[in-house]
Parts: structure tokens; sequence; C-alpha cells
């Protein structure tokens, strides 16, 4: 079968921001604990961070880092993971069901981040705690000084502000398992107050309004509308959630997991510019879809109480072990955020170490990337400039979720600057390869300066600790004839082809 594409650089959709490959630690599971921080191993360095995991993640090219969580992030006192470590209390994690020793707290993340080269994203907690909390952080973060918490911070060890540029209210709100968890007027509500509050002390900082942990939430769709008519005048972005998995075998439906995420994104981005309409407001807010992967949630072991004195320091929770199926669906969802990069402004992938992550770590052992890692670090290499629409005829795949979806689906990016050209593609067919016959006379003179192919003969192949180099991206044969670039993807593969 045979496809045709066209990638035309006046198909315009919007900026390629930095922030769109973002990350997420959140304090849970092997995620800090054993995972960025081990102080024993041997790559560790003289602050107890794992040189080989910095190196990966460097490699996997992650800007912004959201922290420190997730659920976490409903039961957590700030104060708790500053100041001298010694001094800091062992907590009960209410989430995950472990004890946080605290042992890594913000400054130490901070030295961590200067080191993985990238930015810190911060969350406040506002299922168990509120504004004046929230306040009293971002006063800690970012006042250069003159101030009681501003002072605190330099006598921790740091002179200079963080100055942490893009600040989450609260953690999936809508969520009955979030502790806190509220409706969305009452949430609403306390977002907005916080927003002003913060505001007041910071006006220059960006805010996420809490959306819905995803978009099979019973209140999705009016948790948004009721949250942003709160909250429109006061934030910047609503968070979007989703992850996805292959369900009762249903490998075509999990293979158009995209077009799922697609569909979330256009209906937020409608819902809040109603919200927006309605208020007669030229204001437009965008999406940060800060949590998004594939994770096989069905999977995972009740995380309620099993005793009141077992609460483990760093149990292996959420590690998944990913196959080439699984980061070509991953690869899917990447190209949904490019396509959407007019109104997704920021996206941070959950997560980063061990805990549903790209790079998996052994105590005492190596370090190394699940298959997932490589569809991220080849889109973050190579995305520059501006995403760019497009158009497609191919077959296509009758799904049960999804209906009939189109078999293949691209976006590409173009650097007006170097004129350097990136197309990424998904081949969601199973049975036979099919031709791409991509339109690149748009873009003049050009020619294929690298390609990647992800696939395998057994789509379940993985990377795991006895086999880490299992699954490794190759290369896809391309021909270039008069203006027209001939790619031929095997059955559920992912792609990416730069040109200049
Ligand atoms: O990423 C794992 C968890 O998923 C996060 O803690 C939570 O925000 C979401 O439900």
């Amino acid at each position: 079968t045979a496809a045709r594409l066209t990638v035309d650089p006046r198909s315009a959709i919007g900026p390629v921001r930095r922030r769109l490959f973002g990350g997420f630690v959140e304090h849970l599971g092997r995620h800090v604990y054993d995972g960025i921080y081990e102080p024993g191993h041997p790559a560790a360095d003289d602050q107890g961070f794992r040189g080989d995991v910095l190196e990966l993640v460097r490699e996997l090219g992650v800007s912004t880092i959201r922290y420190p969580g997730g659920n976490f992030v409903s039961g957590f006192r700030w104060e708790d993971s500053v100041g001298p470590r010694q001094q800091r209390p062992r907590r009960l994690d209410l989430a995950w069901h472990s004890t946080e020793t605290n042992e890594v707290g913000l400054h130490e993340f901070a030295d961590w981040l200067d080191k993985a080269g990238s930015d810190l994203m911060l969350a406040v907690n506002l299922g168990t705690r509120g504004t004046l909390e929230a306040i009293d952080l971002l006063e800690y973060a970012n006042v250069p000084g003159g101030s009681t918490l501003s002072q605190r911070r330099i006598d921790n060890g740091r002179a200079a502000p963080f100055d942490v540029r893009v600040w989450c209210l609260g953690n999936e709100m809508d969520g009955p398992w979030q502790l806190g968890h509220r409706s969305a007027d009452d949430y609403g509500e306390l977002a907005a107050r916080t927003a002003k509050g913060m505001r007041q002390l910071d006006p220059s900082i960006e805010l996420v309004v809490c959306g819905s942990s995803g978009a099979n939430m019973p209140t999705f769709g009016h948790w948004e509308r009721v949250v942003l008519e709160h909250t429109y005048d006061d934030v910047d972005m609503i968070s979007c959630h989703a992850y996805y998995q292959e369900r009762d075998g249903d490998i075509d439906s999990f293979l158009a997991s995209a077009v799922d995420m697609d569909r979330f994104i256009e209906a937020v981005v409608a819902t809040a510019d109603h919200v927006g309409a309605a208020r007669g407001s030229s204001k437009r807010i965008d999406i940060s879809f800060d949590e998004w992967n594939v994770w096989y949630i069905d999977r995972v072991a009740s995380v309620k109480p099993t005793a009141i004195d077992d609460w483990p320091v760093a149990p292996r929770l959420l590690e998944d072990v990913y196959s080439v199926l699984d980061a070509v669906v991953f690869g899917g969802l990447l190209i949904s955020l490019l396509k959407h990069a007019d109104r997704v402004a920021s996206a941070s992938l959950a997560q980063l170490v061990n805990v549903i992550a790209p790079i998996m770590t052994e105590p005492g052992g190596p370090a190394w990337r699940q298959t997932t890692f490589f569809p991220f670090a080849i889109t973050s290499r190579l995305a520059r400039g501006t995403a760019v629409r497009v158009p497609i005829e191919a077959p296509t795949i009758a799904t049960a979720v999804y209906g009939e979806v189109s078999a293949v689906d691209a976006v590409a990016t173009h650097d007006a600057d170097s004129g350097a050209t990136a197309i990424f593609a998904v081949h969601r067919g199973r049975d036979e390869p099919v031709e791409l016959m991509i339109d690149v006379s748009g873009l003049g003179e050009v020619e294929v300066v690298e390609s990647h192919l992800l696939h395998d003969d057994d789509p379940s192949a993985q990377n795991t600790l006895d086999d880490h180099d299992r699954v490794r991206p190759g290369t896809v044969p391309t021909r270039l004839v008069d203006g027209i670039l001939h790619v031929t993807l095997p059955p559920v593969a992912w792609a990416a082809v730069a040109l200049r």
C-alpha cells in the first residue's frame, strides 16, 4: 500500500517551543532515591547523583522538568525539603504509601537540574495546603533577598534565586484519588485566589491550572469550563494528562492512541476558547500537557496501606518495561503534540527515571535506555523552528475504540534560519509495509541528512536489565526523486527523516 504526504513550510502550525520536550520527576518509588540519586553507586558524583543517569538525561534532551509531583505533591510540605539534611523530617507519603526521607529536596534537585541542563517547573500543594504556603514557596524560590524566606534560601546555600518560571497550581485536583480532591468550583476558587496572590508577589511567572486527569474522567469538559470561569484572567495554561495502554489485546486501538490525544487537545482548546468568548476576552489560554506516556496503569498494584507500620523507602513502583509497540505509540503521541504546537505550549513526559520512564537503573548496576527513549531523544533533537502540517492520503484501519483511523500519521518541522526540515511519521498498520511518497518540492533543493527507524520484527521486544541493547533504532532507506521523497515503512513503525 501507499500513502501520499505533502511537506510545505507555508503550512505552519506554530513554534516548536523547547518546553514541548519537558519531563517530570516525582518523589515516587525509585525515581529519586536509587534512580537519579544513589550515593554508593560507582558512577555517583560528590553529591550522590549518578553520572551515568545524568548522561542519559542529557542525551534524551529534556527541557523543563516538573517537580516534585504528581500525587505526591498533595501531601508535600516544601519546608521539609530544605535546610540542614540531618534535621529534615521523615514523612509518610500517603499517595504512594512510602516513606519520604527528604534527603533530596529543592536545593539538591536544582543542583541536579543544573547538571542535567534542564529548567525547574514547580508544582504547589493545593490538596492539603493553600494560598499562603504557595506564596511562601514562591518567595523562597524567586525573591533575590531582603525577606525572611529569601534569606533562608540564601542561608541554605543558594545566593541567587531559583527563578522558577512555570508553576502548577496543584495536581489532578479532579481525581477522587487525590489527597484533598475537590469539586471544580471549590478548586477553581482556590486556584484563582492562589494565582492572584502568587502574581502579587511575582507578576512575571507563568501559571498552570489543573485540567482533567484524562479525557475519560466523568467530569471532563465540565471541569475545564468551571475551573477556567474562575481562573481565566489569572492563569496562562490549563493542564492535560493522558496515559495509554494496550487493553484486552486490542492492538489496533492502542496503536491509534494519538487519535485520542488529538481529540483531547482539541476539546480542551475549544472549551478554553468558549470560556474566553463568553467573557469577551481576547486572552488565549494554552495547554500544558504536563503528564503523558504509555502506562500499564491496570497492572499497578494497590498502594493502599497494607499495615500501619509498612512504609517502605523507595519501593519498586510503576516500573513498566516498554516494548517496540509501546515506543511506536509513544512516537505517535509526540507527533500529536507537535501537530498542536499552536496551543500546546508546554509538555512533560511522565516520568523520567525508573517510574514509567525512558531511563532505567539498577542499584549498584547499569543505567539503560528503554525503547521509548529513542523517539523522544530523536524528536527533541531534530524538531526545530516551526511545526508544519502534513496533509496525508493514506489507507485507513478499523479500530474498536476510535473507528476508522489513518494508517499513517505525520508532522514536520522547519527551521527557516538553518533550512533544516524534519519529518516524523508513524505507521500503525500491522499487516504490510506502506510506501510513503512525500512531496517535498516546496522545500526547494534539499537532501536527506539522517534517517531513523524504530521497528522490530518482534514488536514485543524490550530492553531489559539482562539485555539493555536489544532494541536500537536503525535507519530507513530513502530515495528523493523529482521532489518526491520515497520512504517505505514496515508494519508498526515510527520514523524520522531530516533534510537540509
Ligand atoms: O505519573 C504517575 C501519576 O499519574 C502522578 O503522580 C499523577 O499525577 C498521575 O495520576
